[in-house]
């Protein structure tokens, strides 16, 4: 397919393979706008307490659901993939639980303190999760790695970079059939990882990560919207990454980490890390891929790679995009206060018909 001049193209309906939606008025807030653009999402555990059991998880998607019907969305065409929260004390039991509600698809590793809510997160992965994994190993449920070491001496720009070396390879070796997903990948090293690696392994890559490189977060002062964790490196790791998820390649595929914060909450003395994607996802990626000349790669990273992955059918529905001036809105209602999207007031090239 020739896409050059491209000024429509439709694809089959896509899926966020990570994704926050919070709980309560937030998650009322945002659900439609994921739902809008995607078939299915799946949905980070990270709450305030975290999802760490299947009880929880599937009250939550519950919760979802009904969030999205008050939005005036359709839940009979969203479908939330749970997830849950892995702990130092995750049992094997519960897994198999979570396997066997049909409605939890993924485990999420957090390093402890790596990023927001990860306090009850994992302190000693190989040490104390070691029945977990393979137990998920044994039913076949991916692990998502948020891969990035907590040690405070590790430069915050090389975490991702040192967490491959320090628990990566470890964790593969000691688990080789677990399927993992190093979830937003953001350097030159995670990417040529995942390119090479033996077994079932795959990456997921934000839409923040392939347009952006680090000045974006320093453009004249200091933009708290920009700053998102792993936080964006320098412009040869963009350059990577985008070649990752434009290559064709099925270990690459689509994950927003859509991340909605309080306005207050990010324009702060110690703002919290998170981009808004939700909004326009699609029109960022379609950005992205035709700067990279490779919009004809946009279907297979969005649509195909990800259910493969996971062992799921590929939706049936279709997404159009369509090239039309389109202006990102300065801020949308966000419960009683206002949220901000990435790219706030830019001008882009594409539109979904949604
Ligand atoms: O930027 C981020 N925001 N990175 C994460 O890992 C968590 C997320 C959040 O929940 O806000
Ligand atoms: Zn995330």
């Amino acid at each position: 397919m020739s896409t050059q001049n491209t000024t429509q193209l439709t694809i089959t309906r896509p899926d966020d393979w990570h994704l926050h939606l919070r709980d309560g008025a937030a998650l009322e807030a945002v659900v439609a706008d994921t739902a809008r653009q995607f078939a299915r999402a799946i949905i980070m555990p990270n709450l305030k307490p975290p999802v760490t059991t299947t009880e929880q998880a599937l009250a939550y998607r519950g919760r979802i659901l009904e969030a999205l019907a008050k939005a005036g969305g359709n839940p009979a065409a969203f479908t939330p993939l749970m997830t849950l929260y892995l702990t130092d004390n995750t049992s094997a039991e519960e897994i198999f639980r979570a396997h066997e509600s049909g409605q939890v698809y993924a485990v999420k590793l957090y390093p402890a303190g790596a990023t927001t809510n990860s306090d009850a997160g994992v302190t000693d992965l190989l040490g104390k999760c070691a029945t977990a994994l393979e137990a998920l190993e044994k039913c076949g449920m991916p692990l998502l790695v948020h891969g990035e070491v907590t040690d405070p001496s590790i430069d915050v720009f090389d975490r991702e970079a040192v967490f491959v070396d320090r628990v990566m390879k470890p964790l593969r070796r000691a688990f080789p059939a677990l399927k993992v997903v190093f979830e937003h990948i953001t350097t030159k090293e995670g990417a040529e990882y995942v390119r090479d690696a033996e077994g079932p392994i795959a990456a997921t890559i934000t839409p923040q990560h392939m347009l952006y490189n680090r000045n974006a977060i320093f453009q004249g002062g200091v933009r708290p919207h920009w700053y998102c964790l792993p936080i964006l490196k320098r412009e040869t790791h963009r350059q990577a990454l985008v070649d990752a998820a434009t290559s064709g390649s099925p270990r690459f595929f689509l994950g927003t980490d859509s991340a909605p914060h309080a306005r207050g909450l990010k324009e702060h003395a110690c703002g919290c890390a998170g981009c808004y994607t939700a909004l326009h996802a699609m029109e960022l990626y379609a950005t992205a891929f035709e700067a990279a000349g490779k919009l004809d790669k946009l279907e297979g990273f969005a649509s195909f790679h990800g259910p493969d992955f996971y062992g799921l059918p590929r939706n049936t529905g279709t997404l159009t995009l369509v090239r039309e001036a389109y202006q990102v809105p300065d801020d949308l209602p966000f419960g009683n206060t206002t949220l901000v999207p990435l790219a706030a007031g830019e001008a882009l090239a594409w539109r979904a018909r949604v």
